[in-house]
């Protein structure tokens, strides 16, 4: 330390060693008036497992940040962060964040968690991904990580959505892993992306409760009904839907999972603010 800087001067502020980062907005995509999706820089040491999800937000003019509840969409292993997120009108951060552009800054929690995580499903044949809406965050980011197929022999990512637009992000996504370098090949033959809508006429039409229910789900994939002792399963999308879903589960005789209990399913919320 030089004798100028030590001569009596007082510390800078230090930044808030458990507070936000701050982070570079990489490229922004919008899909439809609700829906868009972001990427941004990925500090060193943001560590997170795929599927989890981390406080986003941006920094408010009274100083104090405006952070949601956001589940990472990239998977672990990439250096970069992504975000798929809806755009609320009078949403008090997605009105403002619908507006980032590349160079923008935004706010990244310190704290990854969530239990949409392989390691809180007991080991089994086939796993589902139930989502709707923006619940396919979770799903976008453990369909590119290797680890999800080394784990089960199929992968079967179901997405329901109002209408065709907003199947832009999960359709587009899973169609590109056929060749990328790291899932390339082990995606062939395993993934299958499932969709329906429920309010704009499409090939197939219908809540994805409705499709298990009635069994359609099933017979078009050609799979026998669930079952505890080969299925496993993740649910995320409206309290509604989750409910609805997961009622479905445990009627099938499957149990839900945590991080501290692993189990035959386990949940979270899609987040929207
Ligand atoms: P619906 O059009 O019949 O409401 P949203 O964009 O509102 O989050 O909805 C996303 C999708 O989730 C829509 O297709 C919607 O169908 C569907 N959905 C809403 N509630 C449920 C539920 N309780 N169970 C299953 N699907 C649902």
């Amino acid at each position: 330390m030089s004798a100028d800087a030590s001569a009596g001067q007082a510390a800078p502020a230090k930044a808030n060693p458990n507070g936000p980062t701050e982070e570079t907005v990489l490229s922004v995509e919008h899909y439809t008036d609700r829906l868009f999706r972001f990427r941004t820089t990925r500090p060193q040491s943001f560590r997170f497992r795929s599927g989890e999800f981390v406080m986003i937000g941006l920094p408010k003019e009274d100083g104090k940040p405006l952070l949601r509840a956001y589940s990472v969409a990239s998977p672990a292993w990439d250096e970069e962060l992504e975000f798929y997120s809806i755009k609320v009108p009078d949403g008090p951060l997605t009105s403002r964040l619908q507006k980032i552009q590349p160079g923008d800054k935004v706010l990244l929690g310190r704290k990854p968690t969530g239990t949409l995580v392989l390691d809180a499903l007991t080991p089994g044949k086939r796993l589902y991904m139930f989502s709707t809406g923006t619940g396919f965050a979770p799903f976008a980011s453990l369909v590119r990580d290797p680890d999800t197929y080394e784990r089960y022999e199929q992968v079967i990512v179901t997405h329901t959505c109002r209408d065709v637009a907003e199947l832009t992000y999960s359709r587009t996504l899973i169609d590109s892993l056929t060749s990328d370098p790291l899932v390339g090949e082990m995606v062939e033959g395993k993934l299958t992306l499932y969709t329906s809508t429920t309010r704009e006429h499409h090939e197939r039409m219908g809540r994805i409760t409705t499709l298990i229910e009635n069994g359609k789900l099933f017979a078009d994939l050609g799979v026998p009904r669930l079952d505890p002792a080969t299925d496993r399963a993740m649910i995320c999308g409206s309290m509604e839907m989750i409910q609805d879903v997961k009622a479905l589960m445990i009627q099938a005789g499957l149990t839900e999972g945590s991080n501290a209990a692993p189990a035959e399913f386990v949940i979270e919320k899609a987040f929207a603010g």
